[in-house]
């Protein structure tokens, strides 16, 4: 696949992966992206998982005509990249590793050499010169690894952004781009917003007309559009208006309560409600729409003295990301001694600027005429 007369895409789409870094399920695959730069000398940029190496190298021989490389560009050392590098430099041999000093110590731990004797350490601002164009690199530290670099070619105004704009599903998956972008996002990359911003700032000072990631579709048209969502989701703030309920139910009578609030938020004209049970949902959907939204729910049944065992974890993966800015009720149940609410609010405390609703709702056992008006209550205070 060509992206311009001197950019060949030589990447692999996995549609047998089960789960994307052993976690995330991915219904319509995965795509690990690597591209060739040809010029008077040829860059290669990355490598792909280890299940793809003939298929890779395969499509490299195509791409390069005949010729033979002479870089191979290292951004990223997590293995769904970085898996051929030695495969790579065994098929050539005259061909120099370029990448950042963290990431040759970890080749020394993936592949027990740094390839001291044909390598090109790179760090911020330095450059690669290929005849009529030249890589510039910038270091992209926790996006998503420590010794990340992006790479920027000044002839054809590309940006090589590594895992950042990655997206989850292969190339010829028929999707948004967002919904799976925002799912990668805060499920892989959420918890470095910091480094995304820093991340931004540099490409802000860029001429950029593409950008190739190493998972997803390389994204060559209204730019602004994909920034401007990076921007958002790194910086923590509100993507969409509404309210997002997370829940779990042992009997129906906690997720009763989540259908009523429901119904009283639509029909207070709620623009969006979307309601997750932690239980059977995605735990990575739940999470990206706790991100994507200002406004959250959540409902769970006292457990062991705690709270319900997906509760603990869903909040673990928004604490763990940073989670903040945001507007947070509790609905709580218990037969005896209800006391999730509490737990809740203790997993929570160490989050920055997160405003608690007056209005909570405590079940004992079963909803009643008195619980129907706290969620009443409830409603209305979420949708001023
Ligand atoms: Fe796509 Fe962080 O690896």
């Amino acid at each position: 696949m060509k992206i311009t007369d001197t950019v060949k895409y030589i990447g692999v789409n996995d549609k047998k992966i089960d789960l994307f870094e052993g976690q995330y399920v991915v219904p319509n695959g995965m795509a690990y992206n690597s591209y060739v730069i040809i010029d008077e000398k040829i860059a290669v940029m990355d490598t792909v998982d280890i299940s793809f190496t003939e298929e890779w190298l395969d499509n490299l021989e195509k791409a390069l005509d005949g010729r033979k490389p002479d870089y191979l560009v290292v951004q990223h050392m997590e293995p769904d990249h970085s898996a051929n590098i030695d495969n790579f430099l065994k098929e050539y041999p005259e061909a120099t590793v370029v990448s950042s000093k963290i990431a040759f110590q970890m080749m020394n731990q993936f592949f027990g050499t740094d390839y001291a004797d044909r390598r090109i350490v790179v760090a911020e601002g330095d450059t690669l010169d290929l005849g009529s164009r030249k890589l510039t690199f910038y270091t992209a530290p926790m996006v998503h690894w420590p010794e990340v670099i992006v790479t920027y070619d000044d002839k054809e105004k590309i940006l090589f952004s590594a895992d950042g704009f990655g997206k989850f599903g292969t190339l010829d998956a028929d999707e948004d781009w967002a919904c799976e972008a925002r799912r990668y996002y805060f499920g892989i990359v959420g918890k470095y917003g910091v480094q995304t911003q820093a991340l931004l700032k540099k490409a802000a000072t860029l001429d950029i007309e593409k950008i190739c990631p190493l998972h997803g579709p390389i994204l060559t048209e209204n730019l602004g559009y994909y920034l401007d969502l990076y921007n958002t989701w790194s910086s923590y703030g509100v993507e969409s208006e509404g309210v997002v309920i997370a829940y779990t139910s042992v009997y129906g009578n906690t997720k009763k309560a989540v259908e009523i609030l429901a119904e009283k938020l639509k029909a207070a004209g709620c623009p969006k409600v979307a309601v997750n049970d932690l239980a059977r949902c995605d735990m990575a959907e739940a999470v990206e729409d706790a991100f994507r939204y200002g406004k959250i729910v959540l409902a769970t049944t006292t457990y062991n003295s705690d709270i319900f065992p997906f509760m603990r974890t869903f909040i673990d993966a928004l604490t763990e990301r940073g989670y903040r800015n945001r507007k947070i009720a509790f609905i709580e149940n218990g037969s005896w001694a209800p006391t999730a609410t509490n737990v809740m609010k203790k997993m929570l405390e160490k989050s920055k600027n997160l405003e608690f609703t007056e209005n909570n709702i405590t079940i004992k056992s079963a909803v009643n005429e008195a619980t129907i008006e706290q969620i009443e209550a409830l409603a209305k205070e979420l949708c001023e």
